[in-house]
């Protein structure tokens, strides 16, 4: 029978990434787990960076690979379940996932621990429009779903605003009056390390974070009170949001990178962001919201940023550059 206080070893996918580096550090932490974090490169510096936590260990081990999953789950007791959705193709992604579940329970790891997201393509009836790689739905091994919502740390690359000529910050986004849930990468790892340390409450569950769930309106009003600047809110067309893009990411860009050019799973920033920018623009609130653990993340995550305001000026987020995703930086090295 397993105990979960027993659980010791537990191993990080996308450890070395912006999503993972906070699950390991907040594991890392705790002082109650040895960590394991595979990559395809140890010898990088956001992999040898991990290596100032304590009891963490780098494993050069590729997910995608069977030989690779049976190497991660060796020996584990409980497992941080994370592909890069960008860096894979959608069939690979539900191939692979299938694979690390029945090898993790071969394995004889206890507690599986998926990064997921809500259903919202069925929240929205299944309408294509709205059907993007990275919000696909997702169990007799222990399992917990994570959910969360879109990183707030996005405000300083993608989402970011331009400056206009007399100074003004202008975000826009093809939004209207949408919302998107907001969540500092902090709560990620909070999340995970709450989920291993309460089992009753999150076993065959999916556990959800506390976004801030924000319109643009908003966000503009929170960047000039933390900031003390100027900004406005532009609701523009897809088309023009991409445009103004593209000096920053290639919109036609076929994704996975280096994909055949005849391989239909394949997609585009385009085809993904355009739906995902409709997710939001149709997004409820309430539905948004529905079996978030409001009130409750404060003891996941004590100390956690209290609203967009806070986290802005906690960061010192002044609407410049300022990259969070590993595959982003390693493009740009
Ligand atoms: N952006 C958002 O707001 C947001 C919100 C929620 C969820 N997500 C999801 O988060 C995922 C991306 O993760 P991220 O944001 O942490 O990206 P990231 O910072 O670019 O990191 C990607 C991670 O994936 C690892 N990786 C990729 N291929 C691998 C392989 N074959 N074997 C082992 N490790 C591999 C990389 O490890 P190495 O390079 O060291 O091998 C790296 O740690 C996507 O699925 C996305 O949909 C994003």
């Amino acid at each position: 029978m397993w105990d979960p206080k027993e659980t010791k070893n537990v191993v990080v996918f996308g450890g070395t990434g912006a999503q993972g580096k906070s699950v390991v550090t907040h594991l890392a932490a705790t002082g109650l787990y040895n960590i394991t974090v595979p990559t395809r490169d140890p010898t990088a510096p956001a992999a040898q960076a991990l290596l100032t936590h304590p009891n963490t260990h780098l494993l050069h081990a590729s997910y995608t690979t069977t030989a690779g999953l049976r190497a991660i789950f060796e020996h584990q007791d409980a497992a941080f379940i994370s592909f890069n959705s960008f860096a894979i193709r959608e069939p690979d992604e539900l191939y692979w996932t299938i694979r690390a579940y029945e090898i993790a329970a071969a394995s004889g790891v206890k507690h599986f621990v998926y990064s997921g997201a809500p259903n919202r393509l069925a929240a929205h009836g299944y309408d294509e429009r709205f059907r993007n790689a990275h919000n696909a739905p997702t169990a007799q091994m222990a399992w917990t779903v994570v959910t969360r919502g879109v990183y707030i740390e996005m405000l300083g690359s993608l989402l970011r605003p331009v400056r206009a000529g007399d100074g003004t910050f202008v975000f826009a986004a093809p939004i209207g009056e949408g919302s998107v849930p907001l969540m500092p990468l902090d709560d990620y790892g909070a999340l995970v390390k709450w989920v291993l340390r309460y089992p009753g409450e999150s076993v065959g569950r999916r556990v959800a974070g506390a976004p801030f769930v924000t319109t643009w309106v908003e966000l503009v009003g929170a960047f000039e009170e933390a900031t003390g600047m100027q900004a406005v809110f532009r609701d523009v067309t897809k088309e023009e949001w991409f445009e103004g893009i593209k000096g920053y990411i290639d919109p036609e860009e076929r994704m996975p990178r280096g994909v055949a050019e005849d391989d239909e799973t394949a997609t585009t920033l385009r085809k993904s962001f355009g739906a995902w920018w409709d997710l939001w623009k149709f997004n409820e609130r309430d539905l948004e919201a529905e079996g978030r653990q409001r009130g409750s993340m404060e003891g996941v995550n004590p100390g956690r940023p209290k609203s967009v305001v806070d986290w802005m000026r906690r960061t010192g987020y002044d609407g410049g550059l300022k990259e969070a995703l590993k595959m982003k930086k390693d493009e740009e090295a």
